[in-house]
């Protein structure tokens, strides 16, 4: 007979084993069991009852199949032919028609569904792999960013979400569901941020070689600093580079950049890369590759393609202190 200390140590063993695959689950910054929003309270709320209701139906069929075979010793036979059809036919039936109906009705809170309340809009378009970012709706005409979404809280959102190449996946976990970003159409969701924060977004559809480097984050405000933070965004970055020819930076720029990145926020990108305007505030570089310092914007403006290889941006030819002046212009110019 195992001591009663070893049966509870083994006890205990057993049930943080169980536990292991959903410790990662809470209190993560992408996690669905952590909903801070009305678009992502039903998601969490369906995964419990997948997960209660498949426990339930795993322990019933054990119960049943235990039941059938000792049945079947006992007396020779094999059970009820009811006992079979129900078990067997009948409750798959009415349970997968069940959860069929829950999962429609829970979705409906993610549509963009018409409200009494102003809504806020924000354009995401993606690309390989990046996210372009705009607020068609800010005052004095559109503006634009990338991979960093300001949003007002406790203010419904609705999210146009678009491709310029292949398809991929918009995907906050904390606010509501994915949505697939699709060539030649725009994708509503509606999310909405109960309290102000920071949600973390991943790509959520294989897009290609960098898939896993296409993150984003939602930086909820209050409603009334929303103004403020639109203005501070239509502040940062110059008019136009080309200007701006008594610096070093702001000459290399213009040659070696300006015909990817637009660095004026009312200017939508022409080729490729994300508007920079505001990199100078962003928390990332290389959407989400690195973290935003000094330090990295001039390694990640030397060594991008090892850190992120197959990115777009072709490596630029350049001296040391070009790649310097560079991050030094973006760094003066870039910060609202
Ligand atoms: Cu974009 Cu995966």
């Amino acid at each position: 007979m195992m001591p009663k200390a070893c049966r509870h140590a083994l006890r205990a063993g057993v049930c943080a084993l169980l536990a292991l695959p959903l410790a990662g689950c809470f209190e993560q910054p992408l996690s669905i069991l952590d909903p801070a929003g009305p678009g992502a309270a039903p998601i969490t709320q369906v995964w419990w009852v997948m997960f209660w209701g498949s426990l339930a139906i795993y322990l019933l069929v054990l119960g049943l199949a235990t039941y059938a075979l000792l049945h079947r010793r006992r007396n020779g036979q094999a059970p009820r032919r009811a006992l079979l059809i129900g078990g067997g036919l009948a409750l798959p039936i009415v349970v997968v028609f069940l959860l069929l109906a829950y999962g429609i009705r829970s979705g409906q809170a993610m549509l963009p569904l018409p409200t009494s309340q102003t809504v806020f809009r924000v354009d995401v378009r993606g690309h390989q792999w990046w996210w372009e970012v705009s607020y068609p709706d800010a005052p004095g005409g559109a503006l634009y960013s990338a991979n960093e979404i300001h949003i007002p809280a406790g203010v419904p959102v609705d999210v146009h979400v678009s491709t310029e190449d292949v398809i991929h996946g918009f995907w906050v976990p904390r606010l509501g569901g994915k949505i697939d970003a699709i060539p030649g159409r725009t994708n509503v969701i509606r999310l909405r941020a109960d309290a102000p924060g920071e949600y973390h977004g991943v790509c959520a559809e294989y897009c290609g070689v960098q898939h896993a480097r296409m993150a984003l984050v939602v930086y909820a405000h209050p409603a009334e600093d929303m103004p403020a933070r639109l203005a501070a965004l239509a502040g940062a970055g110059v008019d136009d580079p080309a200007d701006l020819q008594d610096t070093q930076g702001a000459r290399d720029f213009t040659q070696h950049c300006l015909a990817c990145h637009a660095m004026n926020p009312r200017e939508r990108s022409s080729q490729p890369g994300p508007n920079l305007a505001d990199l100078g505030v962003r928390a990332m570089l290389g959407a989400g590759t690195l973290e935003n310092t000094p330090e990295a914007l001039r390694d990640w403006l030397r060594h991008h393609q090892a850190r992120k290889p197959g990115n777009r941006m072709p490596q630029a030819g350049l001296p040391d202190a070009g790649f310097d002046a560079i991050a030094d212009f973006l760094e003066h110019s870039s910060t609202p």
